[in-house]
């Protein structure tokens, strides 16, 4: 029956974050009011086809955790950070340890690794194509012919 299938969206390769390292996309998904909606997202890698991710919105006030400098962790690399006013949370859980909005969590999204891809899971997305954020994916495959005389 329609209706019971889960939507998944491939939004990169798993050798496009390397491990310990996180990366931002800008997604957009439909609500089930069916509403378009931003939907920024954190994938983090913690080992070799071990991803968790997040959506990328600080539960203190809503900011983007690597808002500021770009960086997702603490100097040691042991703990998510937002940028704002430091909060520091647990990558495996979301849990928020220490900061501002101590006891909270980021609210955790569903991802699987399939064959290559990290794919997101249990949500409709606008576009099928995930854009890394910032984008700095520029087609590079356009073709320029120039015809020689
Ligand atoms: S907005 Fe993230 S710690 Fe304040």
């Amino acid at each position: 029956m329609a209706g019971d299938e889960i939507e998944i969206y491939a939004i990169c390769e798993t050798r496009e974050i390397d491990p310990g390292r996180a990366k931002a996309f800008d997604l957009s998904r439909i609500t089930p009011e069916g509403e378009a909606r931003p939907f920024r997202i954190v994938v983090v890698r913690t080992g070799a086809r071990d991803f968790v991710g997040y959506v990328n919105v600080c539960p203190h006030k809503g900011a983007w955790l690597n808002i500021g400098g770009g960086e997702f962790f603490n100097k040691e690399g042991t703990r998510l950070r937002c940028g704002r006013h430091g909060a520091l949370f647990d990558i495996e859980s979301g849990a928020c340890m220490e900061g501002p909005c101590e006891g909270e969590h980021l609210e955790p999204i569903a991802l699987a690794v399939v064959g290559a891809d990290v794919c997101l899971c249990g949500v409709t997305l606008v576009e099928e194509e995930a854009r890394p954020f910032p984008y700095d994916d520029f087609d590079d495959t356009m073709e320029i012919m120039i015809s020689p005389d």
